[in-house]
């Protein structure tokens, strides 16, 4: 029978488990796929992998959780410690559930999988690490995992060479950029842990105001790309809220309310905060460069999904390739946990078979058969056609041309928070209003959230200015300056939002897409496009060709999910 290892997230907004059989991948999903952004253990989840391997939870030859929760209890009690008599309401809430299940996790576990075998806890960041590191199609690489805080790393940079990942620095708590990132998310009135998407998407329409400020009084910024967090504008520490009083003096004002109207500060905030993100990141990347000597760069933790920022550390060529987690947050520590259990625990070798990575295209999760779709769509008495293989493409093309809008369901569910071309939704680039159309009328979400484009790996450079595959929505690259358009006078001096309404390139928002590196000739023909985001400054979030793992011939173009 296969070795199978279970690796399990859980107790944050997005808990989450991960079947290995073999060292290879065999299924990974998150809980609130199940049940909305619920931190409870991933029941379902797990249920979900033990059936897609075919065993049961007495068949697990391992579980590994994610994270040390003794450490990170530690880490929990010292802060209260530290800013005592401070935060004893947030101590008062906080404690309670560390103390009736958090830190009996082993027990925990046993009864909820009804398991007796072995649990393995290795520490946050090695398994943001592992998860890094161990499916990348590199023998070699170092890692740089960057996150809020696990139990007491926020950031790690290591080596991983052949089965083993070795830490060669980290920077603890309260210094955290994903807490600096998503301090700046809470204070423009988006929602931490999951906004922070939408305070990347914000800052193309702001002007870098705050960067002088931001270095000069919240952090104390080193050449290696280590820093200090100014502790005084902060309330993360202990408090239920993430920045302090002092914060608000700076920025001109309380936090900006969640659902009111976005303002010029929150756009202008949002913009400095990146580039300050990026010059830490890319400050990292190159001391991590220098320390190990390596040219491969693997990264993960929740500040990886930060696309613009990983456009510019493959820009900057400080590395030749790049490897994205695509679950960089702590749902993909599932995953990681599982294969350091794999390779470092039971020390079983790692194949890697050249420039093919091991994540399976990230289509990890639950599909559904055209039987049970069936079904389904006759329960709900909606009318339905069904089309063969080879009509798909051909009528999606004729009708993304016509201006709709397609939801894409296919095959098994993407593992991570992007929509990679299984759960996604598809719109034309060439049209001005799509962007507009798609996020208010489709998703009811803000006007300004970007889309990704996808496009043919062999024709990615003739629109974008990028020379590497971007198969998990994870890097954004500028469009090519011969798809750019000369802006008039009047466009040049648009303000904010109104960005937003400029064509920026010869096709309205980003550039004709194409997805198969197979595709079939409705696609080729027609230059059917995706929907993306023109980025003002000429950025697109962009995936560049698609995984060989996807379904021949039935993609049509991909959005990144909410
Ligand atoms: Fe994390």
């Amino acid at each position: 029978m296969a070795r199978s290892i279970l690796g399990i997230s859980a107790f944050y907004h997005d808990s989450a488990a991960c079947l290995v059989q073999e060292g290879r991948i065999i299924a990974a999903a998150q809980e609130e796929r199940f049940k909305k952004h619920d931190p409870s253990f991933p029941r379902q989840a797990a249920d979900y992998c033990l059936r897609e391997g075919g065993i049961s939870a007495g068949d697990l030859d391992l579980v590994a959780f994610y994270e040390k929760p003794f450490l990170k209890f530690d880490r929990i009690l010292h802060s209260y410690l530290a800013y005592a008599p401070a935060g004893l309401r947030s101590f008062l809430m906080a404690i309670p559930l560390w103390i009736r299940e958090r830190i009996w996790m082993k027990e925990l576990i046993k009864k909820e999988l009804r398991y007796e075998g072995k649990i393995i806890f290795p520490e946050h960041h090695e398994s943001h690490a592992a998860s890094a590191f161990f499916p990348s199609p590199f023998p070699e690489a170092a890692f740089l995992t960057v996150d809020g805080v696990g139990e007491w790393a926020t950031t790690s940079f290591g080596v991983g060479r052949g089965n083993r990942i070795e830490m060669r620095g980290e920077l603890k708590f309260p210094h955290s950029l994903g807490l600096l990132y998503s301090a700046f998310t809470y204070f423009t009135g988006f929602r931490v842990n999951s906004g922070e998407y939408k305070l990347m998407g914000l800052a193309p329409y702001g002007e870098p105001k705050h960067v002088d400020t931001i270095l000069r009084e919240l952090i104390d910024l080193k050449e290696d790309g280590s820093f200090r967090l100014n502790m005084k504008y902060f309330n993360y520490g202990v408090g239920l809220t993430m920045t302090s009083a002092r914060f608000e003096d700076l920025f001109g004002g309380p936090p900006r309310q969640p659902e009111s109207r976005l303002t010029q500060r929150e756009m202008d905030l949002a913009r400095s905060i990146q580039l300050v993100t990026e010059e830490i990141l890319f400050r990292m990347a190159r001391h991590v460069r220098q320390d190990t000597g390596l040219r491969n760069l693997c990264l993960a933790g929740g500040v990886a999904l930060n696309c613009v920022a990983n456009g510019r550390i493959l820009r900057e060529g400080l590395f030749e390739n790049l490897w994205i987690q695509p679950a960089a947050g702590d749902a993909g520590g599932a995953l990681g946990a599982a294969l350091l259990g794999w390779h470092q625990y039971l020390d079983q070798a790692r194949h890697v078979s050249g420039n093919k990575d091991s994540q399976r295209g990230s289509y990890l999760g639950p599909s559904f058969s055209q039987e049970e779709i069936r079904r389904f769509l006759e329960g709900q008495g909606a009318p339905f056609k069904e089309l063969t293989e080879e009509e798909v493409p051909e009528q999606v093309a004729d009708l993304i041309q016509a201006g709709k809008v397609i939801g894409w369901f296919q095959g098994r569910m993407e593992f991570g928070p992007r929509a990679l071309g299984a759960r996604s939704i598809l719109g034309d680039a060439r049209s001005p209003q799509m962007q507009e159309q798609m996020n208010l009328k489709i998703k009811f979400r803000e006007s300004f959230r970007p889309f990704a484009p996808s496009v043919l790996r062999e024709r990615a450079s003739e629109y974008f200015e990028i020379d590497a595959e971007s198969p998990y929505m994870l890097l954004v690259a500028p469009v090519a300056k011969a798809k750019r358009r000369e802006l008039s006078a009047e466009e040049q001096k648009r303000f904010g939002i109104e960005k937003l309404l400029t064509i920026r390139s010869t096709i309205p928002q980003s550039q004709a897409a194409r997805v198969e590196r197979r595709g079939t000739e409705a696609f080729r023909d027609r230059e059917v496009a995706d929907h993306s985001l023109d980025y003002p400054g000429g950025n697109a979030c962009g995936l560049f060709g698609a995984h060989p793992d996807r379904a021949r011939g039935r993609s049509a173009g991909l959005l990144p999910d909410d």
